[in-house]
């Protein structure tokens, strides 16, 4: 049996794609509050006045906050050992400032943590996941104001002492490295420039106004908060662990021509390696600060970060795994889509009904390229399938679609594992359905668990259990040998 006896497995959500519940509960509202519904899941605009009559899908989401135990027990049902959450930084202080704490929020997640508790369930928390508050995205431009890393660290703070010894696992950030890409900005840095925050509005879709440099100085930002949340987790309660959480796109050369094998390279440093590289060996490698002078990228360092970040190293690693795809020097050949970026179709891979191309042995070569490369415990803390399942005559939901795709991929990761990766976790994406983060979609169903809501806002919200469910009980209960 590859996997160890306290092998962590489960699954993952987001709040602002699972909560509901936008402004009940003492919250303020966070960027993504802002971002409209579109059945078609594009042209997905952003505003930073709401409009009337317009579908919000953060706003009800699947509406968690109001079926917790429900879908806690539901979770539980499936045997989790582990669920993966993120902490709405809007719902635990309602001032930019941060300095008054919202005791409801609080009471709301200690509520989630006692019951994870109870059920068996090892909290992995998400810290901030694509949800900084509003009033501090506009006005301090998110991450991009050195000012931020103090708010979030207040945040860290309050969190971390109300939950210590309840909480164990925590994630900075999710898929910092998102901010290498200019969509990357919003999301993950929470950016919101001036002008789109003054009037304009902006399509998710277009690229925001945010230079290459301001990213990579809010980037910079975010390596010291999360240098600082590994010093303070570890001063809080020595049983901490922090990880990083790399949104890993990876990425294979399309032919063996010299060119595509090293433009490859070039490509999976700067959006793979390069945030992995700071966080867990503690500083800015060599061809990084190349790459900076040569694309002019002038950032502005305190003298005492890189001490910090040195020292204050990640304790495992942990990444999000859907799909790869291919890279040219060339850049000719068809385009699929991908997690935040697309690449060149692999002529070996399936994509999924969204273009993202479905490849298990990429998981396998990806745990093993992070154990050789940084030899720290990795986690899989997201990977799955998005699809549109339909209720059949039978009221059931069959999903083999999806039992074959976390089947492929739990089936590679056990041969990584039986090859010498030390993975200690797996949660699944979204094991009861959620919007999605890209297409703000319904439709683009993860579950194992069905939500009856579509795109447009509409259903009642029942629950029901798909075949996957059972399927992933067994796949639990048997330590990963009945796939
Ligand atoms: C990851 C994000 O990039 O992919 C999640 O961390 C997201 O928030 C997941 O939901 C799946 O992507 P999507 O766009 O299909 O929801």
């Amino acid at each position: 049996m590859p996997f160890p006896k306290d092998f962590l497995w489960g699954g993952a959500f987001a709040s602002a794609q699972f909560e509901g519940a936008w402004d009940a509960g003492g919250k303020v509202p966070s960027i993504q509050d802002f971002v409209r519904g579109s059945s078609a899941g594009k042209d997905r605009a952003f505003s930073a006045r709401l409009h009337e009559g317009v579908y919000y899908p953060s706003h009800r989401a699947v509406d968690f906050y109001h079926h917790v135990d429900e879908d806690l027990s539901l979770l539980a049902g499936m045997g989790f050992t582990c669920l993966r959450l993120s902490i709405a930084w809007a719902r635990i202080f309602k001032d930019a400032k941060c300095l008054v704490p919202n005791e409801e929020g609080l009471a709301f997640y200690n509520h989630i943590f006692d019951e994870c508790g109870r059920l068996g369930m090892t909290p992995v928390v998400t810290i901030n996941h694509f949800d900084i508050p509003m009033e501090i995205a506009c006005k301090n431009q998110g991450f991009l104001s050195r000012s931020t890393i103090d708010l979030y660290m207040r945040f860290v703070k309050l969190i971390m002492e109300r939950y210590r010894g309840k909480v164990r696992h925590w994630l900075p950030f999710n898929e910092i490295n998102f901010g290498m890409m200019p969509m990357g900005a919003f999301k993950a840095q929470g950016i919101v420039p001036p002008e789109v925050a003054a009037s304009g509005e902006w399509h998710p879709s277009h690229n925001l106004p945010v230079s290459l440099n301001d990213r990579m100085q809010a980037l910079h930002h975010q390596f010291v908060a999360s240098a600082q949340v590994v010093k303070l987790a570890h001063e809080i309660d020595p049983g901490n662990r922090v990880g990083c959480m790399i949104g890993h796109i990876t990425q294979y050369p399309l032919t063996c021509d010299p060119c595509d094998v090293l433009a490859c390279q070039e490509n999976d440093r700067l959006i793979n390696k390069f945030c992995g590289d700071v966080l867990a060996r503690g500083s800015y490698p060599p061809y990084i600060r190349a790459w900076m002078s040569k694309n002019d990228v002038e950032i502005v360092e305190d003298p005492q970060d890189v001490q910090l970040i040195k020292e204050n190293t990640i304790d495992f690693y942990a990444f999000s795994y859907y799909m790869t795809n291919c890279i040219s020097e060339q850049f000719a050949g068809e385009r699929v889509d991908g997690n935040l970026i697309g690449g060149l179709k692999n002529p070996h891979l399936e994509t999924s009904e969204w273009g993202w191309q479905v490849d298990p042995c990429g998981l396998r070569f990806t745990l093993h390229e992070l154990q050789d490369r940084y030899g720290l415990p990795l986690m899989v803390v997201e990977n799955g399938l998005g699809a549109r399942d339909q209720v059949s005559a039978d009221g059931c939901i069959h999903d083999p679609y999806r039992i074959a795709y976390l089947r492929d991929h739990i089936r590679e990761m056990r041969r990584a594992v039986d090859e010498g990766a030390n993975v200690i976790g797996y949660t699944a994406w979204s094991p009861i359905d959620s919007v999605s983060a890209s297409t703000g979609q319904m439709s683009k169903r993860y579950g194992m668990v069905y939500v009856d809501r579509d795109d447009e806002g509409n259903g009642d919200m029942a629950r029901i259990k798909k075949d996957s469910y059972a399927w992933y009980r067994r796949c639990i209960e048997s330590n990963g040998e009945a796939l």
